[in-house]
This record gives structure tokens, C-alpha cells and sequence, in this order.
């Protein structure tokens, strides 16, 4: 029997690129479907092709749409590939807080298969984010819970999830370390942006909260214009449009989405990160670069210590403080040893041998 894997957003395929490989030295057998929710080449194949992920069964290219369309698609499209295939999987892998990973728990959960959560126990407990709604519901259906924190665990005992729970890190923190030495010898960061190394800022803006409110995104992009050095900022299709009918101050530098592994040279070689991610927040950590996060709350509440990351909102003034403040405590290890995806396999095989 296998593991049936639901993947469809940017994030979910840097997650399965090393939790594939941790099964797949276990010897457990897995398949994976690609809902189609992220399709540019840029948002999708770049990354399967860069992080050598096995290539799915099936692309259900389910697209763009409203919330409850999009995941309403995906359902039926998932739950017809199942009732198709030869045998039931063993079991459903779903990652993180996206449309894809509720159509993929809720199928499952409907046709009695278990469900494995990966990034469970995260919440900001602000219900107007679809991703809130989306991990809640997830972690309720699933039989197996793999959280990136003890935060995590203990919020689950809370709403009375406790068994089959592990503390087992973030695999953001395993592909990170496999992947940006890999990076070093790929990229060569001249080639991406013409800035001078450790002289720009690198921000990334993608939140409804903010690029959909014409106010939050000016407030934004004012404070960028104060600021003393470029801001390079890959562009979510998403926003494409909104930016192209607004004038941008002259430090801002906009370019197409970039792979993983430009990400993380871009990451390497910034002063500052400025984000709305919440990947992103984790990986500037990691990195040991001062993050600036532009929400009103972060479910990587770790971060915040010691002003490694900062929550400002969309306010102008508070952007350009928190850019003015540098961490005051010592860095340390966050989120586990990079040894997530191994541990996750380890469990998977003794709950299902
Ligand atoms: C999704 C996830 C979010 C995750 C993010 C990572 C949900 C509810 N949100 O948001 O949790 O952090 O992915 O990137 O699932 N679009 C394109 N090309 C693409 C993909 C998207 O043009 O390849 C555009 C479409 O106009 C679409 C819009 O982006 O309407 C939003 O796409 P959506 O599927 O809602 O996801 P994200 O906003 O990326």
C-alpha cells in the first residue's frame, strides 16, 4: 500500500521534496498528486525540476478561483482519483494550511483514510486568513500529527488532540540545509540582481490583508521608499496587475518569482527581510537575518525573541522602526536539528507496520 501525497502551492513542493526522500529511504511507498493550484512555471515545475521531486501521478490542474470553487473542484477531483486507483492508499499525506491541504483531509477523512498532517499545532488565531480555517479543520480530521514545535503540540492538547502528536521540527529547516549548499555552487547571486551583496533589503508581499487593500499595500511601499538601500522584491503573480496600476518608489526593485535556490541566495546575501510569509519568516531566522514581518500576528511566535523578527503591520512608521532595531539576543536553534523529514518517516513506518 502507499501514501497518497496532495501538493498544489510553491511552499508544499520544497516540503515534499525532502519528506519523499526521507519515505523513500524507509522504503515506504508513496505517490503524489498536484491539485494544479499553483501553475506558472514559476510557481510549480521550477521547483520540481530544481529539487529533483519525483513527478506526480496526476496534475488535476484545478487553477485559480474563489475559495470555495477552488477547494470545491479539488475535492471532487481528489475523491475521483481515489475511487479510481486499484487500491485505497494507506493513507493521505497533506503539508501546511492551503486549499489543497483541506480538499486533500477532507476527501480522506470522508473515505475513512487516515490523514497525516505535516505543520500541524500552527495557528494565528485570526480567522479572516483562509489558512487558519484550512489547518483547524485539518488538524481535527487527522490520525497523525507532525508539529514544528512543542507551541504546537500544546495548542493541539488544548483543543483536545493528543494522540499520535510529535514534535518533530520543521522540514523547511531539513531543505534549507540540504539545499543551500547546493544553491552556493548553482547560483551565482550576480546574476540575479545587479546590488553589491549584504546592501539590499529582500522583501516579499503576497497577504489579500495587504496587497488587496489599496491603503495597507501604499503604506507599504512608502515605507520602502525611505529606506536607504534597494529593495528587491519577487512579485506573486497575484500581484502582478495591482503593482503594474500604481506607481513604486525607485528603490524598489520588482522581479518574477524566483526558484528555491535563488531564494535562498537572495536570503544569504540580503541585510534585512520584510515579509508577509510565512515560510519566509522561518528561513530569515535560520539564516540569521533580521526579519520585519508586515502582519498583525505571526504563528512563529519563537521568532520573536530578541527582535530577530518583528511584527509591524502595514503601518509606515512602525516598518521603518523595526528596521532601525537589530536583534538584541543571541541566536539559537529553532525549530528542530534539520532532521525532521527522517523523523516523520520514522513514525509514518511504525504506525502503519
Ligand atoms: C496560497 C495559500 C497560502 C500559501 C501561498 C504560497 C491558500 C488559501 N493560500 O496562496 O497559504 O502561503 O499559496 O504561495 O491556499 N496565481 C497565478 N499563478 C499561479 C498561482 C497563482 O497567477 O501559479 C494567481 C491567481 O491569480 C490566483 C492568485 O494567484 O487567483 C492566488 O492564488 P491561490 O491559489 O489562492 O494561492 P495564493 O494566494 O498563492
Amino acid at each position: 500500500k502507499t501514501i497518497l501525497t496532495v501538493v498544489g502551492a510553491r511552499p508544499q513542493f520544497i516540503k515534499a521534496a525532502v519528506v519523499s526522500k526521507a519515505l523513500a529511504e524507509k522504503g515506504i511507498k508513496e505517490e503524489i498528486v498536484h491539485t494544479g493550484q499553483h501553475y506558472d512555471h514559476e510557481m510549480s515545475s521550477i521547483f520540481w525540476e530544481e529539487l529533483d521531486l519525483p513527478a506526480p501521478t496526476v496534475n488535476l490542474e484545478v487553477g485559480s478561483g474563489h475559495h470555495g470553487a477552488q477547494t470545491g473542484i479539488m475535492l471532487q477531483k481528489i475523491e475521483q482519483y481515489i475511487l479510481e486507483s486499484d487500491q485505497a492508499p494507506e493513507a493521505l499525506l497533506v503539508y501546511g494550511d492551503t486549499n489543497s491541504t483541506l480538499a486533500g483531509a477532507l476527501v480522506a477523512s470522508k473515505l475513512h483514510i487516515p490523514v497525516i498532517h505535516i505543520e500541524a499545532g500552527l495557528r494565528s488565531f485570526n480567522r479572516e486568513m483562509p489558512e487558519e480555517t484550512n489547518r483547524v479543520l485539518t488538524d481535527h480530521m487527522s490520525t497523525l500529527l507532525f508539529c514544528s514545535s512543542k507551541e504546537g503540540v500544546t495548542q493541539l492538547a488544548k483543543e483536545g488532540i493528543k494522540k499520535n502528536v510529535f514534535d518533530v521540527g520543521d522540514v523547511m529547516y531539513d531543505a534549507l540545509l540540504t539545499f543551500s549548499k547546493i544553491a552556493e555552487e548553482k547560483v551565482n547571486f550576480s546574476d540575479i540582481i545587479p546590488y553589491a551583496p549584504n546592501n539590499f533589503y529582500l522583501a516579499t508581499v503576497h497577504r489579500p490583508a495587504n496587497t488587496d487593500s489599496e491603503n495597507n499595500l501604499r503604506s507599504i511601499l512608502q515605507a520602502f521608499s525611505e529606506l536607504k538601500a534597494p529593495v528587491v522584491w519577487p512579485v506573486h503573480p497575484r500581484n502582478k496587475k495591482k503593482l503594474s496600476m500604481i506607481q513604486v518608489p525607485e528603490n524598489l526593485h520588482l522581479i518574477e518569482p524566483v526558484s528555491y535556490f535563488k531564494m535562498m541566495t537572495l536570503l544569504k546575501n540580503c541585510t534585512k527581510v520584510i515579509t508577509d510569509s510565512g515560510g519566509l519568516q522561518k528561513e530569515a531566522y535560520w539564516m540569521k537575518k533580521p526579519c520585519i514581518t508586515i502582519r498583525e500576528e505571526t504563528e512563529w511566535t519563537e521568532t520573536l525573541d530578541g527582535y530577530w523578527n518583528q511584527i509591524t503591520g502595514a503601518n509606515t512608521d512602525k516598518i521603518l522602526s523595526a528596521i532601525d532595531t537589530n536583534p538584541t539576543s543571541d541566536w539559537k536553534p529553532l525549530y528542530g536539528t534539520g532532521e525532521a523529514a527522517k523523523k516523520i518517516a520514522a513514525h509514518i513506518k511504525d504506525y502503519f507496520s
